[in-house]
C-alpha cells in the first residue's frame, strides 16, 4: 500500500508540493483548504496527468478533514502570503491562527504523523504548531533552510560557472533577514567560496540570498516564491517517506544544540522514517555563531509576541 501524504493549504506551495509528489507516485495525496471546489479541481486535473506521467498515485481535495485521516505525512501551506512590503513577521497574527486550527486538525486524525510546516513566519509558526499538536518535537519540523541554501548554492553556481552539484553550503537560523549563510564550510568543487569569490562580492551574495524570498515577491507583485519551496518541501516528504535519513537543513527544536534552548531554528538535522532524528552539530566561526545566536533572538521575539495572544 502506497504511504499516505495530506497537504493543507492548496495555494501556491501546497498545489506545487502535492503535484511533485504525485508526479513520482510514491504516495497518495490528499489536497485540503477552505476555498471549496478549489482543492478538488486541482486533485482532479492532477490525477488526470496519471496517464501521461505514468503515474498510479490517487490525488484527492476537500475541504474538511475526514479524508485526512492516518497520513504518515502531513505538511502545513495554509495561510496568507506576502505582498511586495510585507515582511514574512507581517504575517504573524494571521497566519498563527490559521496554523493553530488546522494543526489541531491533522493532529487528532494523524496522530503519528510527522508535520512538515512551512506557512510563514516560518520559525515561529513551527513552533506553534509544535506546541497545539502535543506531538514529540522530532515529529514536527519546518521547511526553510533547504530553499535559503538552495538559492546561495544557484547564486553562488552562477557566479563560478560551476555546476548547482559541485557547490556544498548550508544556511542556517531564522527563516528571515538574519538567516546565517556559513561561509566557513562553503565549498565549490571542494575549495572553500572564500579562496574563489573576493570578499566583497561574497558579501553581496549573501545578501542577495537572504533577501532571495523578498526579490521574488517584488517580481510576481501578487504572491511569493513556490517553485523552489515545493521542492524544498517533497525533498523533505521523500526523506521521512523513504527513511533516507538525509542530511538536511531544517527548523527543528533546540534543547541545548548550538547553545539555544527552546526554540525552533535552522540547523542540519538528519531526516528520516521518525522526523528530525537527530541534530548536527556544525562546528561554526565565532561570528557564524553570533550570527545565530542573534537570528534565534529575532525567531524569540515573534515567539514572545505569540506568547501574549489566546492560542
Ligand atoms: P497561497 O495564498 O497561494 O496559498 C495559501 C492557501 O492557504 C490558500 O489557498 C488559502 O485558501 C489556504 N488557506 C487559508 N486558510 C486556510 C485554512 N484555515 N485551512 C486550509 N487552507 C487555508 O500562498 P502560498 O504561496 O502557497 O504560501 C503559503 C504559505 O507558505 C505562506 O504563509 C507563505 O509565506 C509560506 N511560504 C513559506 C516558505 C518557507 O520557506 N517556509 C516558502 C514559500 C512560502
Ligand atoms: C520565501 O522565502 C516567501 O518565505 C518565502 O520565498
Amino acid at each position: 500500500m502506497r504511504k499516505k501524504v495530506t497537504v493543507v493549504g492548496a495555494g501556491n506551495v501546497g498545489a506545487t508540493t502535492a503535484q511533485r509528489i504525485v508526479d513520482k507516485g510514491y504516495a497518495d495525496v490528499v489536497l485540503v483548504d477552505v476555498v471549496e471546489g478549489m482543492p478538488q479541481g486541482k486533485a482532479l486535473d492532477m490525477l488526470q496527468a496519471g496517464p501521461i506521467t505514468g503515474s498510479d498515485a490517487s490525488v484527492t481535495g476537500a475541504n474538511s478533514y475526514e479524508s485526512t485521516a492516518n497520513s504518515d505525512v502531513v505538511v502545513i501551506t495554509a495561510g496568507i502570503a506576502r505582498k511586495p512590503g510585507m515582511s514574512r513577521d507581517d504575517l504573524l497574527m494571521t497566519n498563527m491562527k490559521i496554523v493553530g486550527e488546522v494543526t489541531s486538525q491533522v493532529a487528532t486524525r494523524s496522530p503519528k504523523s510527522v508535520l512538515i510546516v512551512v506557512s510563514n513566519p516560518l520559525d515561529a509558526m513551527v513552533q506553534h504548531a509544535y506546541r497545539v499538536s502535543g506531538f514529540p518535537k522530532q515529529r514536527v519540523v519546518g521547511m526553510a533552510g533547504i530553499l535559503d541554501t538552495a538559492r546561495f548554492r544557484t547564486f553562488l553556481a552562477q557566479e563560478l560557472k560551476m555546476s548547482i552539484t559541485n557547490v556544498q553550503a548550508y544556511v542556517l537560523g531564522g527563516h528571515g533577514d538574519s538567516m546565517v549563510p556559513l561561509i566557513g564550510s562553503t565549498t565549490a568543487g571542494g575549495v572553500p567560496v572564500s579562496e574563489l569569490i573576493p570578499a566583497p562580492r561574497l558579501d553581496e551574495i549573501v545578501k542577495r540570498t537572504q533577501n532571495g524570498g523578498a526579490e521574488i515577491v517584488g517580481l510576481l507583485k501578487t504572491g511569493s516564491a513556490y517553485y523552489a519551496p515545493s521542492a524544498a518541501v517533497e525533498q523533505m516528504v521523500e526523506a521521512v517517506i523513504f527513511d533516507r535519513k538525509a542530511v538536511l537543513p531544517c527548523a527543528a527544536l533546540l534543547e541545548g544544540e548550538y547553545g539555544i534552548n527552546g526554540l525552533y531554528v535552522g540547523v542540519p538535522v538528519k531526516l528520516g522514517a521518525g522526523g528530525v532524528e537527530s541534530v548536527i552539530q556544525v562546528k561554526l566561526t565565532p561570528q557564524e555563531d553570533a550570527a545565530l545566536k542573534k537570528s534565534a533572538a529575532a525567531v524569540r521575539e515573534l515567539i514572545a509576541i505569540m506568547g501574549k495572544q489566546p492560542a
